[in-house]
């Protein structure tokens, strides 16, 4: 049995992978690592709260006593590092904790996994350290052409630049150590789990309770959107594939508007759920500093060396997705009882919102 230290478990797309991996695997122990901020959600995974290879720690990727005592405990084969802040929104308002965990995060789990790898200069057969990172380390495209892994790093925000510091640092250690790394960046995921922060479950659930849908600026901005499922078979893919300190994009070409997603949320809930919700809820705000305007991901490596491919089409995933809030309405009302009304009232209740 291998040891898999996932970090950020208990956050949107960690849960969907602990969900992904434990389903597929039964020859691995998954040690989720998470700090249960206000994104991180034990709920996720109760239907894996009791499984055998499950094991769940509460903590901190920036404290190095308890990732060392991880360390110690189990032989670990590789580390997942999904654990993050997330949301540009909040990196604008509050950017220093992003550095923290972010950048200074990532880095002290290399160096305890490096101590617990490394010796006299050669690392262990089989270990792998994998980042988790984002396209928007490349920065923003005009109207034409695609981010690749060779796109020279422009992050704009405090987000997206905390997000490369930590892609440097595991590269310095690839660069220097020989440590065997990977790196990858993918686009705006949707799906289950996802936080009502962000656009697609915002969204959905002001739409249903019929508050005003707040689009940034003109909300022609482009994302190119993966359901979340085919990026946690794509890190699947890489960690067991990937060419060691190779960078590896995950991208499906979905781009859309932004306003083309809330007038496609908009659609499907009028038709099927509430004929009431309709665009006159959509209202433009004042846009975010310094928004990127395009995302596009080139995902010709990963398929040519990988052979992995997107299942989900975006129509279907949106479908899939919409489905899944509804269904889940409690899990909904339970995150955005308490202290999400504060920041929802402070991001789009104040004056000029
Ligand atoms: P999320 O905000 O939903 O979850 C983050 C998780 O990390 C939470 O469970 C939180 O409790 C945990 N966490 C935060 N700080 C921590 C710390 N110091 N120690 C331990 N745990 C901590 O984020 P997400 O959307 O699931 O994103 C996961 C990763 O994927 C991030 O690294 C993000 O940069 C990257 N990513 C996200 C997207 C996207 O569209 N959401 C796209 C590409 C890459
Ligand atoms: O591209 C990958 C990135 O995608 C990840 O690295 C980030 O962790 C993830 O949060 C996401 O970042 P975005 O900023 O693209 O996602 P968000 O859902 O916040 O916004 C998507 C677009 O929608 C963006 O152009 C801003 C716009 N928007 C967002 C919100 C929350 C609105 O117009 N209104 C809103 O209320």
């Amino acid at each position: 049995m291998k040891t898999i230290i996932v970090t950020g478990g208990a956050g949107f797309i960690g849960s969907n992978f602990v969900l992904y991996m434990l389903k597929k695997y039964d020859q691995y122990r998954i040690i989720n690592l998470d700090k249960l901020t206000y994104a991180g959600n034990l709920e996720n995974l109760k239907e894996v709260s009791d499984n055998k290879n499950y094991v769940f720690v509460h903590g901190d990727i920036c404290d190095s006593e308890l990732v060392d005592g991880l360390f110690q405990k189990y032989d670990v084969s590789y580390v997942i590092n999904f654990a993050a802040e997330s949301h540009v929104d909040r990196s604008i308002t509050d950017p220093e904790i992003f550095v923290k965990t972010n950048v200074m995060g990532t880095s002290n789990l290399l160096n305890i996994a490096k101590k617990y790898w490394e010796k006299d200069g050669v690392f262990k057969e089989g270990v792998k350290f994998l980042q988790v990172s984002t396209d928007e380390v490349y920065g923003s495209l005009g109207a034409t052409g695609y981010f690749m892994e060779t796109t020279p790093l422009d992050p704009h925000s405090p987000y997206s630049a905390s997000k490369t510091g930590g892609d440097l640092i595991v590269k310095a250690y690839a660069d220097t150590y020989k440590m065997p790394v990977n790196i990858t960046r993918c686009s705006n995921n949707y799906g289950p789990y996802q936080f009502p922060e962000k656009l697609i479950p915002l969204m959905i659930n002001n739409a249903l309770n019929k508050k005003s849908l707040p689009v940034y600026g003109d909300g022609k901005n482009i994302r190119d959107w993966l359901y979340v499922e085919d990026h946690c078979s794509a890190i699947d893919m890489v960690l067991h594939n990937g060419r060691l300190g190779e960078v590896y994009n995950i991208g499906g070409h979905n781009e859309r508007e932004n306003i083309q997603i809330v007038k496609t949320v908009i659609g499907y809930l009028n038709e099927n759920v509430d004929s009431s919700v309709t665009e006159a809820l959509i209202k433009y705000v004042e846009d975010r500093k310094g928004h990127d305007r395009r995302y596009g991901i080139d995902p010709e490596k990963i398929k040519n060396e990988l052979g992995w491919y997107p299942e989900t089409t975006f129509e279907v995933g949106i479908k899939k997705t919409i489905k899944w809030y509804l269904e889940h309405k409690e899990w909904m009302d339970n995150i955005t009882s308490g202290e999400y009304q504060n920041y929802y009232k402070s991001m789009y209740e104040k004056e000029g919102k």
